[in-house]
């Protein structure tokens, strides 16, 4: 096993750690454009593993050479959210540099699974699958993971019981109109409006919706990297490890949710292959129409970029 991570900054760095440490690869692969970052991050990584007793040989590079036949690569280049700074502000710089990179892994690596993280996500992921070519089940993005991790969080912090017992759901476009879905989001197996009224349940999905930029705000110089990259590396283990997980993960859709070429948050059974299956669930009115909401969002998006 052989993954890359494009982009050796805080997600980037933060995620190659991660795997290492789960000994979820032989050989780890982390790359950048800027001299040093990539090599001197990889060497000090390496140089963990005896203590932490994983055999993972991380190498740091500025080249795709290093890259050649990765099974996995995550794409994290780009430029970082700043304090008053949409997700959609990055568009066009992040763009030209997610095009050349894909460009790049695809020549190394033509028969690897790609995972987006860079933002805005879910039209990066689209800028990925288009310009790899590649199918559609070995191109996705990651959002939908780190949102529900959220939404978790906030809901374990108030209702004061661990983060294991609860699960939650969360849908559509990565940014302020991501679809949480309370009334599938359970702790141990209890549905949300079971234990919590409206008003509490609608301050949870606010803090949700804003959970990238509360953290902007406090680190001002940066955005979150921790749960992106445990977020990643879980979407990574899944397909790694064959698991068929059921994650939420941004795909292209050919109809599914009434939802026809564009790239949005659904759940999907994450393995081998990447996307093995794209899960369809029940929704309401209101639910579809949110998430009808959100794709139409990111089409904008897509139409802008276009490729
Ligand atoms: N090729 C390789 N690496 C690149 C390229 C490129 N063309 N362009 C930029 N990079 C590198 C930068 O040099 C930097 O090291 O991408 C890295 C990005 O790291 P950070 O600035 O620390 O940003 P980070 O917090 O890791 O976020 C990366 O993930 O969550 C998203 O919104 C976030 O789009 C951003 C991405």
């Amino acid at each position: 096993m052989k993954i890359t991570v494009i982009g050796a900054g805080h997600v980037g760095a933060t995620t190659a750690h991660i795997l290492a440490n789960k000994e979820l690869a032989n050989e780890i692969v982390l790359v950048d454009i800027v001299e040093g970052i990539p090599q001197g991050k990889a060497l000090d990584m390496y140089e963990a593993t005896p203590v932490e007793r994983t055999d993972s040989r991380i190498i740091g590079t500025n080249g795709y050479d290093e890259t050649k036949d990765s099974d996995l690569v995550i794409i994290t280049a780009g430029l970082p959210r700043k304090p008053g700074m949409s997700r959609d502000d990055l568009l066009a710089k992040n763009t030209e540099i997610v095009k050349s990179v894909t460009e790049q892994v695809v020549s190394q690596s033509p028969n690897s699974i790609l995972i987006v993280v860079s933002n805005p996500l879910d039209v990066m992921t689209y800028v990925a699958y288009k310009v790899s070519g590649f199918e559609k089940n070995r191109v996705m993005g990651m959002a939908g993971v780190l949102d529900s991790a959220r939404f978790r969080t906030f809901i374990s912090m108030e209702l004061n019981v661990s983060v294991e017992d609860v699960s939650a759901f969360v849908l559509g476009g990565h940014g302020d109109s991501m679809v949480p879905l309370p009334r599938y989001s359970t702790v141990a197996g209890i549905p949300l409006p079971d234990l919590m009224d409206k008003e509490t349940i609608d301050r949870l999905v606010q803090r949700t919706r804003d959970g990238g930029i509360e953290i902007v705000n406090y680190l001002k110089t940066g955005s979150a990297y921790y749960a992106p990259a445990s977020s990643t590396v879980e979407m990574a283990e899944a397909i790694i490890k064959d698991k068929n997980r059921i994650l939420p993960c941004a795909v292209w859709l050919e109809g599914e949710y009434g939802l026809k070429n564009v790239m949005v948050g659904v759940p999907v059974k994450l393995g081998k292959n990447g996307i093995e299956e794209i899960i369809q669930i029940e929704l309401n009115p209101d639910e579809q129409k949110a998430l009808k909401t959100s794709a139409g969002g990111v089409e904008v998006l897509i139409e802008k970029v276009n490729l």
